[in-house]
C-alpha cells in the first residue's frame, strides 16, 4: 500500500532538467560565467602530496583484507593506538538493554535504529540502502519534521514521533499482578515507530551524444506506524550513512579558511554560492557554524557522536541527557535506563574514547594517481568546475591534543559549505539555515573505495547513486553548469574524469 506521505522527489523537476539536457549539449566553455576567461578553472600543477590525501595520517589498505574506513591513522603513536582500538571496540560491540550485568554497555533504546555505530557505518563506511525484500536498511535513517524550526534543534519535530523514526524497540519485563499467591513476569515490546518499504523509481538520463544511463531514486512508504498517524504537514527525508574516515582532519580546518570559500550572494557571478550552516552547540550553549552531518547541522564531532548515540542507539550522554521519547510515548519514557538516576548511560570517558576513535581514522592513500587516464581526468575535474565546491586542499590548524592531525596538508575535495543542488535532490526539509535542496559538499577522498568496503552502498544523501557517474548526473542547482560541462565532454573524457574521482 502506498502511504499518502510516500516520499516524492520532484519528478517534474527531474523531467525538466532531463529534457533540458537532451535538447542541446552545452559546450564546455559557454556556461562558464566568465570563469574560463579568467582562468579560474585552469588546473593547478600536480603536487606529490596529492597521493596522500590525509597527509601523514594516510594509510595503505592491508594486503589480503578487504579495505576499510575504520583503520588507525598511519602516524598514531603506540599509546594513541591502544586508545583507538578501545574506541573502535566500543563503536563495534552491540549495546544491550538495561538492566544487565555489563553496566558500561547497557541502556540500548527504548527506541533505536541499530545496536552499534558500526552496524550502520559498516567497517567505518556506508551501509546499504535497502534490503532484498524491499525494506529500507537499518543504515538509512528517516528524518521527520514540520515546517518551521526550533532554534536549538534546527527543525520542528513531528509531535508524536520526534525528528527521526526509530524502527526498533526493546521489550520490557512487566510484573503481572499475582493471582492465587503466584506472580509472574511477562516480556512486552514497546511499539517500534514504523516499518519502511522502499521502491526504486528508474529514469533514463541521455547524454548529449545519445548514450544513456539509468538513474534511480527512492520512494518510501511508511507501514505500521506504532503511535498513530503523522501530522499532516510532516516532511520526510532520507539519510544514507556517510563514511567516518578523515573527520578529525576536517575538524581542524580553520574556520576562516572555510568562511573565505563561502559566497552566499554569489558576488563573483559564477553561479556557485555556498554558505555555512549556523547551528546550536549544546556543549557551549551558543550558535556556531555547522561542519558535520550531511546538512552541516552539527558543530563538532563530540556533539555529532553524542547525537548519534541518542537518536540512533538510544544512549544518553552528558551532552544529550534525554531519551528521544516524545510525550505521546509514555512507555518509552518510563522504561528503565542503563544509568543511575541523574547520570548518563555513557560516561564522559567512554564518549571521549568513541570521539577519539572517529577523529583518528586514517584516510586511504590514492591508488592509481599516475595512470595517464587519471591524470587527464584530473585536469577535466578542474576545467568542468567540480573544484568550485569540491575544494581540493587545505592545511589543518594545530591542536596540542592531536599532534598527528595538526599542520597536515590534506586533499579532502570539499569546502564543507552548503550548496543548493536543485529540486531533484531536495527533501523539502529545512535544517537550521539549510533549505531542503541544500547539502554540504561531501568529501571525495576515499570515494573510489566505497564499493570495495561494502559492495551494495550508494552515494548522495539518500544513497540513490550506484556509481560516481550517477552521482554526478544528479547534480543540479548551483552545480548545474558544472554537470552540463561534464555531460558535454566526449565519452573518453567523461571516462577520464570519472577515473580521476575513483582514484581519490
Ligand atoms: C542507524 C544507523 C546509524 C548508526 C547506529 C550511527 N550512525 Fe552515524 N550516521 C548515520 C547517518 C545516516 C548519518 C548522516 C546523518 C545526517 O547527516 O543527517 C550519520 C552521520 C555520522 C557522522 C557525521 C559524518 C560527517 O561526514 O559529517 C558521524 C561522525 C557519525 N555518524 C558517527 C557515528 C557514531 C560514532 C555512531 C555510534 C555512536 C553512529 N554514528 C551511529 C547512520 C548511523
Ligand atoms: C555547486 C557545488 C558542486 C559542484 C560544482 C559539484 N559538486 Fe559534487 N556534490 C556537491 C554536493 C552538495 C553533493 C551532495 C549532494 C547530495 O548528497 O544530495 C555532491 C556529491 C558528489 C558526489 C557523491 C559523493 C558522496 O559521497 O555521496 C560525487 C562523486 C561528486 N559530487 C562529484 C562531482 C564532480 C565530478 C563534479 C564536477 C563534474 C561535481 N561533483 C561538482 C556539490 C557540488
Amino acid at each position: 500500500m502506498q502511504h499518502p506521505l510516500a516520499l516524492q522527489i520532484g519528478a517534474a523537476a527531474l523531467l525538466a532538467w532531463l529534457g533540458g539536457c537532451e535538447s542541446g549539449a552545452v559546450a564546455a566553455s559557454s556556461r562558464a560565467g566568465g570563469a574560463t576567461a579568467s582562468g579560474r578553472f585552469e588546473p593547478p600543477p600536480e603536487r606529490t602530496s596529492e597521493v596522500m590525501p590525509g597527509g601523514a595520517t594516510s594509510i595503505s589498505q592491508p594486503a589480503g583484507a578487504p579495505p576499510a574506513f575504520d583503520l588507525p591513522a598511519a602516524n598514531l603513536r603506540p599509546d594513541q593506538r591502544t586508545a583507538f582500538y578501545a574506541g573502535r571496540a566500543l563503536a563495534r560491540q552491540p549495546w544491550v538493554k538495561a538492566p544487565s550485568s555489563t553496566d558500561a554497555r547497557d541502556g540500548l533504546g527504548p527506541l533505536y535504529n541499530a545496536r552499534s555505530c558500526l552496524a550502520c557505518h559498516v567497517r567505518g563506511g556506508r551501509g546499504r540502502v535497502s534490503t532484498a525484500d524491499g525494506q529500507l536498511s537499518t543504515a538509512t535513517l528517516v528524518r521527520l519534521s514540520l515546517p518551521g524550526r526550533d532554534p536549538s534543534v534546527g527543525v520542528l519535530p513531528e509531535p508524536t514521533y520526534g525528528t527521526q523514526l526509530q524502527l526498533r524497540s526493546i521489550a520490557l519485563r512487566e510484573q503481572l499482578p499475582g493471582s492465587g499467591g503466584r506472580s509472574g513476569v511477562r516480556l512486552s515490546s514497546i511499539p517500534a515507530e514504523a516499518g519502511v518499504a522502499v521502491r526504486w523509481l528508474e529514469q533514463a538520463y541521455r547524454y548529449p551524444d545519445g548514450s544513456e544511463v539509468v538513474l534511480r531514486r527512492p520512494e518510501i512508504a511508511l507501514e505500521g506506524l506504532g503511535y498513530g498517524p503523522l501530522h499532516a504537514e510532516t516532511r520526510i527525508g532520507l539519510r544514507h550513512t556517510p563514511p567516518l574516515h578523515g573527520l578529525g582532519l576536517l575538524a581542524l580546518i580553520d574556520q576562516e579558511d572555510i568562511a573565505r570559500l563561502a559566497d552566499p550572494d554569489d558576488r563573483d557571478g559564477d553561479g556557485v554560492s555556498g554558505r555555512q550552516n549556523r547551528v546550536w552547540d549544546p556543549i557551549d550553549g551558543r550558535a556556531r557554524p555547522g561542519r558535520f552531518g550531511l546538512k552541516a547541522n552539527q558543530a563538532s564531532l563530540r556533539v555529532q557522536v553524542a547525537a548519534a548515540l541518542r537518536t540512533d542507539v538510544g544512549i544518553t550522554s552528558s551532552v544529550f541527557p534525554e531519551q528521544p521519547c516524545t510525550a505521546a510515548q509514555p512507555r518509552c519514557q518510563r522504561a528503565p535506563g542503563g544509568a543511575l538516576a541523574g547520570e548518563a548511560e555513557i560516561s564522559d570517558d567512554l564518549l571521549a574514547l568513541l570521539v577519539g576513535f572517529v577523529r583518528s581514522i586514517g584516510v586511504p592513500r590514492r591508488r592509481t594517481a599516475d595512470h595517464p587516464l587519471v591524470r587527464r581526468g584530473r585536469g577535466l575535474f578542474y576545467r568542468t568546475g567540480c573544484a568550485s565546491c569540491h575544494a581540493p586542499s587545505f592545511v589543518t590548524g594545530s591542536d596540542p591534543s592531536a599532534p598527528h592531525l595538526s599542520g597536515q596538508e590534506i586533499w579532502p575535495y570539499t569546502d564543507l559549505l552548503l550548496h543548493d543542488m536543485g529540486p531533484g535532490l531536495s527533501d523539502g526539509r529545512r535544517d537550521y539555515l539549510a533549505a531542503g535542496s541544500e547539502w554540504r559538499t561531501p568529501p571525495l577522498w576515499g570515494v573510489g573505495l566505497a564499493r570495495a568496503v561494502r559492495k551494495d552502498v550508494g552515494l548522495l544523501h539518500d544513497g540513490r547513486a550506484r556509481t560516481v557517474e550517477e552521482a554526478v548526473l544528479w547534480h543540479d542547482g548551483e552545480a548545474r553548469a558544472s554537470r552540463e560541462r561534464y555531460a558535454g565532454l566526449a565519452a573518453r573524457d567523461r571516462r577520464a574524469l570519472l577515473s580521476f574521482v575513483r582514484s581519490l
